[in-house]
């Protein structure tokens, strides 16, 4: 039946395509299949996004794509949603395909064959130039039998490690405490394989061997079919690719697969509730980032009575030499020094404290009233507070004209 296909020339352009068939198209992938393929893509290039930045958390690019993404939080936030997403889509696409087994009875083209082995050793044989022809291949080539059951695979093992990470507590429960570090060993792990084998080996096969647009348009032609599924085309052109369904048969499976599945998705939607909600992990018990006060108020040791004894010389009146430059620098220079300068502010020298200050002088000889520093430290609630005592002694020393020495 497979009348105008030469299949021992695929490799070649289809001289034998007879012109009728040259724009001939077919239906790889239904709307629902490239729906599907885009959710689970965009969901799995976010997970191996923001999972492989946790995994290299030191490297500078990961560094800037966190902080690019706003923050670790934010980071492990989108992982989870990214991971519920593909938990969803993966609970579709098992009654996807539970539906095209029981319902549709439809060929189980994705199942690993010794077809495939043969296959395999027959294109890799081709690849080195051993062979002239490649396999010819059905529906699913070695080639993408292979990325599927990997995904399968991965899928079970980021899904059971993730849960152990997701809920540590509930997992401590059941297995010794070392299968957690143990179980993001294997995520990051396996995370890796599953990145790199979508970029290397799916990548290469859809877009740099040849730029298969089927996961766009949904539709392979007759060159693409020939060349790469020829087993395929040929059912195709027998007719017997897709098997047909006695329309009485197909209710009655129905009547059976819809409340079947329907109770098997809720239980696993419930079981995804728990994965998600069961208990407060990391995410929840370390606290988020908060607005704190960058300096935390000094509490310094009460000076045995530094001043008094100071700025009081014999001859009565304080100066800055005499003691005012003391407690300054003892008091308020860690913070308003010349390299500081919190508020513009340097009380460190005498020159400075006369001319620094964000909104003016701090020290305007003979007028304490209008001298930033009484002011500030009149209103209170200042880092470092003077006692009311030291604070008329330095509007004493103000008032005064504010000597040096
Ligand atoms: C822990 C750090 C810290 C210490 C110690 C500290 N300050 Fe300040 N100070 C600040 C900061 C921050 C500002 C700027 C914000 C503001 O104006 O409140 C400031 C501002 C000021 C200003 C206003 C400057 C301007 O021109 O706006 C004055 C005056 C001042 N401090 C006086 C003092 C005095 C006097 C002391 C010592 C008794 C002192 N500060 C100790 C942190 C400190």
């Amino acid at each position: 039946m497979a009348e105008n296909i030469n299949l021992t020339v695929p490799q070649e352009s289809s001289p034998n395509a007879s012109a009728e068939n040259k724009g001939k198209k077919y239906l790889r992938w239904d709307l629902a299949k490239r729906i599907e393929h885009w959710i689970f893509m965009l969901s799995f290039t976010a997970l191996g996004l923001t999972g492989l930045v946790q995994k290299y958390a030191e490297a500078p690019l990961s560094i800037s794509i966190v902080a690019g993404l706003g923050g670790i939080e934010n980071t492990r936030t989108i992982h989870h949603w990214a991971a519920t997403i593909m938990m969803l889509v993966t609970i579709y696409h098992l009654g996807a395909v539970a539906y095209r087994m029981y319902v549709r009875r439809v060929r189980l083209t994705m199942l690993p064959t010794m077809e495939d082995i043969r296959a395999a050793i027959q294109s890799m044989g081709y690849n080195l130039g051993l062979l002239k022809h490649s396999a010819q291949q059905g529906r699913y080539t070695f080639e993408e039998k292979l990325e599927y059951w990997a995904v399968v695979w991965g899928t079970i093992v980021m899904a059971v490690t993730g849960y152990m990470m997701w809920n540590p507590i509930a997992t401590a429960r059941f297995l010794p405490g070392e299968f957690i570090p143990a179980a993001k060993a294997a995520h990051g792990g396996e995370a890796l394989l599953a990145v790199l084998s979508i970029a290397l080996w799916h990548l290469y096969h859809v877009i740099v061997k040849h730029f298969n647009r089927s996961m766009f348009t949904g539709y392979l032609s007759e060159e693409e079919m020939l060349h790469e599924h020829p087993l395929e085309l040929a059912d195709i052109k027998a007719g017997i690719a897709n098997r047909p369904i006695d329309p009485e048969a197909y209710k009655r499976r129905m009547r059976i697969f819809v409340p079947s599945y329907s109770v098997i998705a809720v239980a696993l939607l419930v079981g995804v509730y728990f994965f998600v909600n069961y208990e407060e992990t990391a995410i929840t018990t370390v606290p988020p980032a908060e607005q704190v006060v960058v300096f935390a108020p000094l509490t310094p040791t009460p000076l045995p009575s530094p001043v008094p004894t100071r700025t009081s010389p014999p001859g009565g009146l304080a100066s800055w030499q005499g003691g005012i430059g003391d407690l300054l620098n003892q008091r308020c220079g860690i913070c308003h020094n010349s390299t500081g300068k919190l508020g513009g502010l340097d009380l460190t020298s005498y020159q400075a404290a006369l001319e620094t200050g964000s909104s003016g002088p701090a020290v305007i000889p003979g007028d304490p009233d209008n001298s930033p520093l009484i002011v500030k430290q009149a209103q209170g609630g200042h880092p470092e507070q003077l006692s009311e005592e030291l604070l008329d002694q330095l509007r004493d020393w103000i008032a005064n004209g504010a000597p040096e020495s």
